[in-house]
């Protein structure tokens, strides 16, 4: 049997051992964010290391769980820590979480993350709705046997970010009067942040934000059919644009910052969801 759909059956297994809770939209929370899941109405955890074969991160400050909770009437489960290409993995055990959260019934994915700002009229601390992103710079996840059951060969990527959950979420940032910006997420392989010639490279390609997650996720879910929303928080501007030096700690800083409003976008997202 093929490994990859193994290891997910495998995963798929250990989590059906713990609980039969069936989720109607996934979110993956991006850096800064993890507290949002400690926020809902819990209805149980599962520790990524209880799953045999599952990615477990090894940065610094990513903790890794599988929270199962509602939020107003809308079933969710939220991966609290994601693995990176990065980190040494393989592109298909990255998206192996994805993946999962479909298996387990999902037909909706909410991704967040921390970005860097390319579009020079941003700023950090603000948010930025993904219109559409550029992967190429990234093995696809899609590389190897296609696996039929899961989805086509060749999936297409055009409105890989789903309109309709596009315009709710503009409209909650509306309501909540949180300025939303849009653009293109730009992945790069990490973790080096890029040199301020790669930024100029980047924001020659039509790039508004770059990050080390979230496209290729993305892919593996549009290969599955999931409906996708995602929204980066523009933790700083990429390297050479800002005024401050780039660190993973400042990036940090800003994203727990900015924390508060983007919980309260996606608390309210989540519940109109329903
Ligand atoms: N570059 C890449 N990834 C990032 C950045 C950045 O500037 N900020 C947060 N994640």
């Amino acid at each position: 049997m093929n490994q990859v759909y193994q290891k997910l059956e495998q995963c798929f297994q250990a989590i059906r051992k713990k609980t039969d809770f069936i989720p109607q939209a996934g979110l993956v929370l991006g850096s800064g964010l993890g507290d949002f899941a400690e926020q809902i109405d819990i209805a149980c955890r599962v520790d990524y290391k209880e799953m045999e074969g599952f990615p477990v991160s090894t940065v610094e400050g990513h903790s890794g769980q599988f929270v199962f909770g509602r939020i107003g009437d809308v079933r969710i489960v939220i991966m609290k820590g994601r693995v990176h290409h990065y980190e040494g993995y393989e592109i298909s055990d990255v998206v192996l979480p994805v993946r999962l959260m479909k298996r387990m019934g999902a037909e909706r994915l909410i991704l967040t993350n921390a970005a860097g700002g390319l579009n020079p009229g941003f700023k950090a601390g603000e948010f930025m709705l993904i219109k559409d992103q550029i992967s190429s710079f990234l093995p696809s996840p899609l590389t190897g046997p296609n696996i039929e059951e899961w989805g086509p060969r060749f999936p297409p990527m055009e409105g890989i970010y789903d309109e309709e959950m596009s315009v709710l979420m503009k409209d909650v940032a509306e309501k909540f009067d949180i300025p939303l910006r849009e653009g293109i997420y730009v992945q790069t392989q990490g973790p080096n942040y890029e040199s301020p010639a790669e930024v100029k490279m980047y924001r020659l390609l039509g790039g508004d934000a770059v990050g080390m997650s979230t496209a290729v996720e993305a892919i593996a879910a549009r290969h599955m059919g999931m409906r996708i929303c995602g929204v980066s928080c523009i933790s700083n501007m990429a390297s050479g644009m800002g005024t401050v030096p780039l660190s993973h700690e400042e990036v940090g800083r800003i994203a727990k910052e900015a924390a508060p409003a983007f919980q309260k976008l996606l608390k309210e997202y989540i519940r109109k969801l329903g």
